[in-house]
């Protein structure tokens, strides 16, 4: 596929979520997880009229293909997505990078955090190539039950 991808930072003023950022990201939650583990639109609208949040995202015409949401306020990283059709293209690498770029520089951030499902193999490779540590365990984490894993990175070099 060659679609030209088109990339844009979302930054909410406060007030109601912008209706467009919403709708293209429960869809893409819905497509990245199993039924129970997306997160639901109340939580992404909450995420999406937060002042303190900020969310990335790669956009292939009206469709959004990759996303990442952040906590701007606390450095904590949310969620990262990426449409199943565009896996494995390095988007989610890119994607994760600038998110890290602007903890750190918007943020002034100089560490963040992030739990990940503990069996998601492609998130923690992910994340340990660029440079994240398991720091801790975090049993029964997710709403099916499954654990998860708490990780880490310093801000030092991003
Ligand atoms: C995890 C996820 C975001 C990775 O995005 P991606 O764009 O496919 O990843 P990239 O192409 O940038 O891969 C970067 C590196 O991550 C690792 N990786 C990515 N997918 C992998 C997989 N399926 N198996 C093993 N390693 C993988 C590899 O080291 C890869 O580098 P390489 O391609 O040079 O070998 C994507 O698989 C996804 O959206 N999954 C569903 C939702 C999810 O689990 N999100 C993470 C929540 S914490």
């Amino acid at each position: 596929m060659t679609e030209r991808l088109r990339g844009e930072i979302h930054r909410p003023r406060g007030g109601e979520p912008d209706g467009r950022w919403l709708a293209a990201l429960w869809r893409l939650e819905r497509r990245c997880y199993p039924p129970g583990l997306a997160y639901s639109p109340e939580m992404l609208a909450g995420w999406l009229s937060d002042s303190a949040t900020l969310t990335l995202g790669l956009w292939s015409g009206d469709l959004l293909i990759a996303a990442q949401i952040s906590e701007l306020g606390t450095g904590h990283l949310i969620t990262l997505d990426v449409d199943p059709r565009f896996q494995r293209r390095g988007l989610g690498r890119r994607l994760l990078r600038i998110t890290l770029h602007l903890l750190r520089r918007w943020g002034g951030h100089r560490r963040t955090l992030c739990e990940i499902g503990a069996k998601n193999q492609a998130s923690l490779a992910l994340h340990r190539a660029e440079g994240f540590s398991i720091i801790g365990l975090l049993p029964g984490y997710y709403p099916n039950g499954e654990d998860a894993l708490l990780l880490t990175r310093p801000l030092g070099r991003v």
